[in-house]
């Protein structure tokens, strides 16, 4: 495994104005759509990202060029492409990021993946808290249509597309496919049922492909320089390059792009480890909603198998990472309070289980429960977490239980310690308070 950087997305994130169109068509941008238009059939773009084994970038790692093959082509219906730019979850901060310095990547790209499945309108599904990138995208969005990238007839070719940007209104359920074309129509945002996937019936009940935008965003480099040059990176089934966000308690935070397969160690000495005298305590490969690892695992390869087989997820590579001043069951309690005021409330098992989860950490949390109570407690809160996950509608109930479970199983006896010490044991005002 290498631990050199793969700047692919990220190359041109330090060029001067590398948000405008003439910074970007000054490094070859837009060359990948003139390539397609004029060498090759939608099709083709469809077999080059299957071949490329790009995979879903927004968490779950659906294989790309799959799940656009499976638009029905010969239903007399107009199809969509959506752009999943409704970046959510805890700790994950790729996207934005991209879209902000290099917005033109992700136009382009709709442009290509639209073109793929004969798609002549395409939508960028936004957060609406974050007008700074709503602004840059649309003024991406107006330099692309005064070059012709966009439009009737681009660039001659007889193909027309028009694209969106929509803002949402800060739902983190928004970004849940099918909430999110809901919202796009106009609706309240709730989950509806899978299948008909969206790629059947989607927005107005039409074929629609919905990806997320990181990997919508790497469709040009593998058009301009092939599938074999992408699947060259990674390992044998986690194929490329990703965007690993490194936070919290790290030297350097931010936004690493590396071949998948990359472990926690070598991120870590990318960027200047641990802050200075502490020492790792746990993370997440994905954000709050994959179960939690240890410094056990720092020297798993950071691909979707490998996490998978340690008991995680690689999801959104929101790497957060907490050193040994963190008290976990603080961390697991305001991570689990997000995800009961995000629940939509469409389904039981999520609506009432977060609250009662919340509930339940919250006397733990605060050691107000008998320290004779304390295993009682603690199989109540994974009974209550084994009634909500597979049981929920959607994946946001099973993801609030991850946290939860995980550290029950690496950190036991620190949830116990909360109730010896009738506070939480890393905060010096609860320590004395019943001493
Ligand atoms: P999923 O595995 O159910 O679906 C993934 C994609 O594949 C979807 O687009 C779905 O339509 C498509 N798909 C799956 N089976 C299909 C079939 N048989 N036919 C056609 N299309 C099919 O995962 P889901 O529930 O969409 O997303 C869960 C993931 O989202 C989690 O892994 C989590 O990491 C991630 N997530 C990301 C967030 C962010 O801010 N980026 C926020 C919260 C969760
Ligand atoms: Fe809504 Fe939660 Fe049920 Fe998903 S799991 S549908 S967010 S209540």
């Amino acid at each position: 495994m290498t631990d050199t950087l793969t700047p692919v997305l990220t190359a041109n994130w330090g060029d001067d104005r590398s948000w405008s169109l003439a910074a970007y068509e000054a490094r070859g941008g837009y060359g990948a759509l003139r390539k397609a238009l004029t060498e090759l059939q939608p099709d083709d773009v469809i077999t080059m990202v299957k071949d490329s084994g790009l995979r879903g970038r927004g968490g779950a790692g659906f294989p790309t060029g799959m799940k656009w093959s499976f638009i029905p082509q010969d239903l007399p219906k107009p199809k969509y492409l959506v752009v999943n730019a409704d970046e959510s979850e805890p700790g994950t901060c790729k996207d934005i990021p991209l879209m902000m310095a290099s917005p033109h990547t992700l136009v382009e790209g709709v442009i290509l993946s639209a073109y793929a499945i004969r798609a002549n309108h395409a939508f960028i599904y936004v957060r609406g808290e974050v007008l700074h990138v709503i602004r840059r995208l649309q003024n991406a969005v107006r330099e692309a249509y005064a070059a012709g990238h966009l439009g009737k007839d681009v660039h001659g070719s007889g193909y027309d597309l028009d694209l969106v940007i929509h803002a949402g209104a800060g739902a983190y359920i928004c970004g849940e496919e099918t909430a999110l074309l809901d919202s796009l129509e106009g609706r309240r945002g709730q989950p509806r049922l899978r299948p008909p996937f969206p790629a059947v019936a989607g927005l107005y009940a039409s074929p629609t492909v919905i990806n997320n935008v990181e990997s919508i965003a790497s469709v040009p480099a593998i058009v301009a320089n092939g599938a074999e040059w992408f699947s060259a990176m990674g390992t044998e089934k986690s194929k490329g390059h990703v965007i690993y966000s490194l936070s919290g308690h790290v030297k350097r935070p931010g936004q690493y792009e590396a071949p998948l397969g990359i472990t926690l160690r070598e991120l870590l000495d990318l960027g200047g480890g641990i802050r200075e005298g502490h020492e790792l305590k746990f993370w997440t490969p994905g954000g709050s909603s994959t179960p939690l690892l240890t410094a056990e695992h720092l020297d798993m390869p950071l691909d979707y198998e490998s996490v998978g087989a340690a008991g995680s997820m690689l999801g959104t590579r929101a790497l957060q990472i907490f050193d040994e001043t963190t008290c976990v069951v603080r961390a697991v309690l305001r991570w689990t309070e997000f995800y009961k005021h995000e629940s939509c409330g469409k389904c039981t098992p999520c609506r009432e289980g977060t609250w009662w989860l919340v509930q339940n950490l919250a006397k733990m949390e605060a050691g107000t429960i008998a320290p004779e109570d304390g295993e009682k407690m603690l199989a109540l809160l994974l009974d209550q977490c084994d009634n909500i996950l597979g049981r929920s509608f959607c994946a946001l109930g099973d993801g609030a239980t991850s946290p939860i479970t995980s550290s029950i199983q690496y950190f036991r006896e620190e949830y116990l310690a909360h109730l010896t010490n009738r506070g939480c044991p890393f905060d010096p005002v609860a320590s004395t308070l019943f001493a």
